[in-house]
């Protein structure tokens, strides 16, 4: 697949079929993916590939969490969005929900969505990022988006489809209690991995972009 066609044919992917991902071809992607960049090849990137039993019990244990009210504990705080920035989040959600056909005051449909974040959105398989806490919080960020990024456009070649999450890894301590990362990693984010569903509405999302001429300064040019 061509680079460009690649980048532009991601796109997030929230419904999968249950075919399992063969861990040879996961290992490929990931053999390939650290060709990614890093901050002076400090390579901070581990990786915990789930699937089977192991997702099971985190999906599990994360709707449970959910359920019980427990707040959201990620090891990388999440602040919320503001401004325009807000704005933005909302729409990608209002767009969502049209697709899934769950509306605006639905709590029980909104609820039942957001669990299926937390259930890594059913796909067979999933990545966990972590990185050692010695590295600090803010560096290896810039590394680890780099190989996130190369990870979903790789896995494109293999026919899978990935949504990079943040609801996979918002309770680490369910996911340090079934895969044993221990607390000197930091979880950073979750890479849902499997074959795309196209017939799940969802699937069909197209994000919007801001033109690059608003967020572009250019200057030195005649
Ligand atoms: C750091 C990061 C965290 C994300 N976390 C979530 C998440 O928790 N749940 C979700 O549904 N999508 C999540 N996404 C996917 C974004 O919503 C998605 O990338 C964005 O809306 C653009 O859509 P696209 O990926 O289809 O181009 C995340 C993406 C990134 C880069």
């Amino acid at each position: 697949m061509d680079i460009i066609e690649a980048i532009r044919s991601r796109k997030s992917i929230r419904g999968y079929k249950p075919d399992p991902v063969p861990k040879e071809m996961l290992k490929k992607i990931l053999d390939i993916a650290t060709q990614s960049p890093s901050g002076m090849n400090t390579q901070p990137w581990e990786f915990t590939v789930i699937t089977g039993e192991v997702l099971d019990n985190i999906k599990r244990g994360n709707v449970e969490m959910l359920a019980s009210g427990a707040t959201p504990n990620p090891d990388l705080p999440l602040k919320p969005y503001e401004g325009v920035y807000r704005n933005r989040q909302v729409e990608v959600a209002v767009q969502i929900f049209g697709l899934m056909g769950i509306a605006r005051e639905d709590k029980e449909k909104r609820a039942e969505w957001m669990q299926r974040g937390f259930r890594f959105f059913d796909a067979p398989a999933a990545i966990i990022l972590s990185v050692d806490k010695s590295l600090g919080e803010l560096r290896p960020q810039f590394d680890i988006g780099a190989i996130t990024q190369t990870i979903c456009l790789a896995a494109l070649n293999y026919g899978l489809g990935t949504c990079i999450e943040d609801q996979g890894v918002m309770f680490p301590e369910v996911v340090r209690r079934f895969t044993g990362i221990p607390e000197s990693k930091r979880t950073i984010i979750a890479i849902t991995i499997g074959y795309p569903d196209w017939d799940f509405p969802a699937n069909k999302l197209e994000t919007k972009r801001e033109p690059v001429e608003n967020i572009t300064a250019w200057q030195g040019f005649d």
